[in-house]
């Protein structure tokens, strides 16, 4: 499958170098400005061409790094060219202090982009992984959890077996509901890290899955 990354911030540049050093062929990469997007793959020095938004959605795989108010009103705008695609969602909904979401607790970023777009299939990932995490996903030989939601369970296991050469511990998390404490435990692990002076270098690994291989 071929892969678009959407976006040029943080989590854009960590998913565009993983994906580039797993599927060199296979990912593109786009933000709003060619220009400014071309010179972001200078900056990581990657044999790529940066493609316009419209090029990137031709792809079967989306993955939009854009934060959750300009999200719905992206979707919506692309919202025939995302038809039949899979939008691999990474948002969660914070609100301006980062202390909390703008979501109420009976939903998710995840379930709200799917209601946005029901044409597509919307996969939830990477949601608790914080930007610098890409640079070295292993602690101490531990590989960092990354849940993989959808309601499309064909999807869902298309998606696992696409990241399951990544530096990641894949796992399949069920349906997009679960997005509703998939996407609270970044809010915890991000206060949890910063009382502990390691954020934003922090994830999860849930101890007793260890047939999931460590
Ligand atoms: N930061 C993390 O550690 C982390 C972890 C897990 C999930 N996330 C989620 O990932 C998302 C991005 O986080 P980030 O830290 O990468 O943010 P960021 O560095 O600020 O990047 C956000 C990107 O969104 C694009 N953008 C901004 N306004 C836009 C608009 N109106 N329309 C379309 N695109 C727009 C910009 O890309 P261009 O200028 O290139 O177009 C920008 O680079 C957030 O939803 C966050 O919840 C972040």
């Amino acid at each position: 499958m071929n892969i678009a990354i959407i976006g040029t911030g943080r989590m854009g540049k960590g998913l565009i170098k993983t994906f580039y050093q797993y599927y060199p062929q296979k990912v593109s990469f786009s933000g709003r400005k060619k220009e400014q997007t071309q010179s972001v793959v200078q900056e990581l020095q990657l044999d790529l061409a940066a493609k316009s938004i419209e090029e990137a959605l031709q792809a079967d795989v989306i993955i939009p790094t854009l934060w959750f108010t300009d999200l719905l009103p992206w979707a919506e705008k692309y919202r025939d060219l995302l038809k039949g695609k899979i939008v691999l969602d990474i948002v969660n909904p914070f609100n301006d202090n980062f202390d909390d979401f703008t979501t109420p607790y009976g939903t998710s970023a995840a379930e709200e982009l799917q209601k946005a777009i029901p044409e597509s299939t919307v996969v939830g990932a990477f949601k608790n992984t914080y930007w610098v995490v890409f640079d070295k996903p292993i602690l101490q030989g531990i590989k960092s959890d990354v849940y993989v939601t959808s309601d499309n369970e064909f999807v869902r296991k298309q998606i696992i077996d696409l990241l399951r050469p990544l530096p990641f511990r894949v796992l399949d998390a069920g349906l997009l509901k679960n997005n509703r404490t998939i996407e609270r435990m970044t809010l915890l692990s991000g206060e949890l890290a910063r009382k502990a002076g390691s954020h934003p270098r922090i994830s999860y690994n849930l101890w007793g899955l260890e047939h999931e291989g460590l």
